[in-house]
């Protein structure tokens, strides 16, 4: 096994305003799989091609934003040996036991430098896509909305990612794939690493306030795909943020729009294949629109300043 450790993106714990809403659109329009319910009253998320129970969970809030961003590691081993690299890093962690979260095992949880909360985990119940692992088909008939492959990556907005970057480099062994440069062309503006072979995992924004969320990603199988979460929003009176277009970073086709509760959330397409070993990509502060907007080659300012 190559990847090993930090193996993906594993779950978002996500608050919403109203459950009611928030569960129409990630159900209804979005089109992911409602997976349960737990006596918190949280409300549990798949799309159609993950294994694993869940990788979207919702609870009602007064304010809106995320909770948790969630990885899951190779085994229990990992998990004891990551959270003691945590502690090494000068982090403190907690454990959270087996069962809090509907057929999820122990998880570790601390708080980056930027204020978000991260999790760990080893174990969560593998209910398959709805094919069979012998012979199956290639896709599952009669699904609905905008219908992602998958759960993919967080983009994150916070202070200190230069503390965040060594974390994730230096203890959780992800690797930065590309950075934005500041305008004084040495300190990082955002970074983007990757913990597999995908141009990012996870990617973090520079930000006064600590622990915002500026959107969560849902991937696509193809370009098309994207038009058609267009046309669904579209139908939907879903707000919009920006797109289709196409990122420089990454070069994923991609929109943005919000939910509900008016956290930002991403469908895309594509973007490159990595590896460990590939040269990161810098972009310079004045190339910073084609690297976020390829086409406009500008940022609009709901970009820059509106998190959750
Ligand atoms: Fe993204």
């Amino acid at each position: 096994m190559a990847i090993t450790g930090v193996l993906r993106p594993g779950h978002v714990r996500l608050r919403v305003l109203d459950l009611d809403e928030g569960v129409r659109h990630y159900r209804d329009v979005l089109g992911l799989q409602e997976m349960g319910r737990d006596d918190q009253g949280r409300v549990y998320f798949k799309a159609w091609d993950e294994r694993d129970h869940n990788s979207l969970v919702l609870r009602e809030a007064d304010e809106a934003g995320m909770d948790a961003m969630a990885f899951k590691v190779s085994d229990k081993a990992t998990l004891d040996k990551l959270e003691a690299d945590i502690q090494a890093f000068g982090l403190s962690t907690e454990r959270i036991p087996a069962g809090e979260m509907l057929e999820t095992g122990e998880r570790v949880i601390f708080q980056a430098p930027t204020g978000h909360f991260f999790e760990l985990y080893a174990e969560k119940t593998d209910v398959g896509n709805g094919m069979p692992y012998v012979n199956p088909e290639v896709w599952v008939q009669d699904q609905k909305g905008i219908n992602p492959v998958r759960y993919d990556h967080c983009l994150l907005y916070g202070p200190n990612i230069d503390q965040v970057e060594k974390l994730f480099t230096e203890v959780l062994g992800f690797y930065t794939t590309e950075n934005v440069l500041m305008e004084d062309g040495n300190s990082n503006l955002a970074v983007f690493m990757s913990c597999s072979n995908k141009a990012h995992d996870i990617a973090f924004v520079m930000h006064p306030e600590p622990g915002k969320l500026h959107h969560l990603s849902f991937l696509l199988d193809s370009w098309e795909g994207v038009l058609k979460a267009a046309d669904i929003m579209s139908m939907n009176r879903v707000s919009i943020d920006i797109g289709p277009t196409r990122h420089g970073i990454t070069r994923g086709t991609t929109i943005y729009a919000f939910d509900p509760s008016g956290n930002r959330f991403e469908t895309f397409a594509g973007g490159y294949q990595t590896y460990p070993d590939n040269h990161r990509i810098t972009w310079t502060f004045d190339q910073v629109g084609p690297a976020i907007f390829y086409h406009d080659r500008q940022l609009n300012e709901r970009f820059l300043s509106v998190v959750s």
